[in-house]
């Protein structure tokens, strides 16, 4: 069977999915993905600035880049993978969207049940009381400060080096476990604990989908790689 048409069979069959997406989703919307070059801001690279040393340090930088950031996704749309996974959702009876992406795209495009793995670039948190707060403005003030205690805000995002919220990866590895296909689109799979999800889905029996451009280090235990666009694959496979 071609990749699509199966694609399309997996789809269709399972009672209840979870998908883990990356940055190669919201690529075709114009986000620079991480580890491509167009990933680079003033000749740092992410993993410079997205770190909390970085903002210890040089908070006005990191605060330029989020600007940066902000800036060029303000005005973006969500492209047709994002659209294809909010129908598929509306379609199927248990379906859970795990996102490593912090652009908000998916909820843009009308997905609901959304596990935001490393935040929201949209929110801010106080780096003193951490209370999390929604900030669409852009650019936002350089060190802006918290309207409860006036600390200093920080992204609400994940940066290397720190942990994921408990409750979010909790809620991540039970949706692993219950379900029946695991899909995993647009990433490149080597960033934990995201990338083990996969392998905790099949550990229960899920079969698991991986829809990218290339070959990954997830691809030889996935039961379907497919390869190529995912604003393409997606809508061309829905059941
Ligand atoms: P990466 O930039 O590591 O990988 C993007 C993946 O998407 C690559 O495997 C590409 O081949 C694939 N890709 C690109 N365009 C695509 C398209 N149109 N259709 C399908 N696939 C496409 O991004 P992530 O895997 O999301 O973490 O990175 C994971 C995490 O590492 C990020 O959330 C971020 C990063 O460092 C933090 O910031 C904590």
């Amino acid at each position: 069977m071609r990749p699509i048409a199966r694609t399309r069979q997996l789809l269709t069959e399972a009672k209840a999915i979870a998908v883990l997406t990356g940055a190669g989703v919201s690529a075709e919307s114009g986000v620079p993905t991480f580890r491509g070059k167009e990933g680079l801001w003033r000749n740092y690279r992410a993993e410079q600035l997205a770190n909390p040393l970085a903002f210890e340090y040089e908070p006005r930088i990191v605060w330029e880049w989020y600007n940066w950031r902000r800036e060029l996704i303000a005005p973006l749309t969500p492209n047709p993978a994002h659209k294809a996974l909010a129908t598929l959702e509306a379609e199927k009876e248990s379906f859970i969207l795990i996102t490593q992406n912090i652009d908000g795209l998916h909820a843009k495009a009308g997905s609901r049940n959304i596990l935001e793995l490393h935040g929201n670039i949209w929110k801010v948190r106080c780096t003193e009381c951490e209370t999390v707060s929604d900030n669409t403005e852009v650019p936002i003030g350089i060190l802006p400060h918290c309207g409860e205690c006036n600390g200093l805000l920080r992204p609400h995002v994940v940066w290397f080096g720190e942990n994921l919220e408990t409750d979010i990866l909790d809620a991540a590895l039970a949706a692993a476990e219950a379900c029946d296909l695991f899909v995993v689109i647009g990433t490149s799979s080597i960033v934990q604990p995201a990338a083990s999800l996969a392998q905790r889905a099949a550990g229960n029996g899920a079969k698991v989908l991986e829809i990218n451009l290339e070959a990954t280090p997830l691809s030889p235990s996935a039961d379907l790689s497919v390869f190529g666009k995912a604003g393409e694959i997606l809508p061309s496979a829905m059941p």
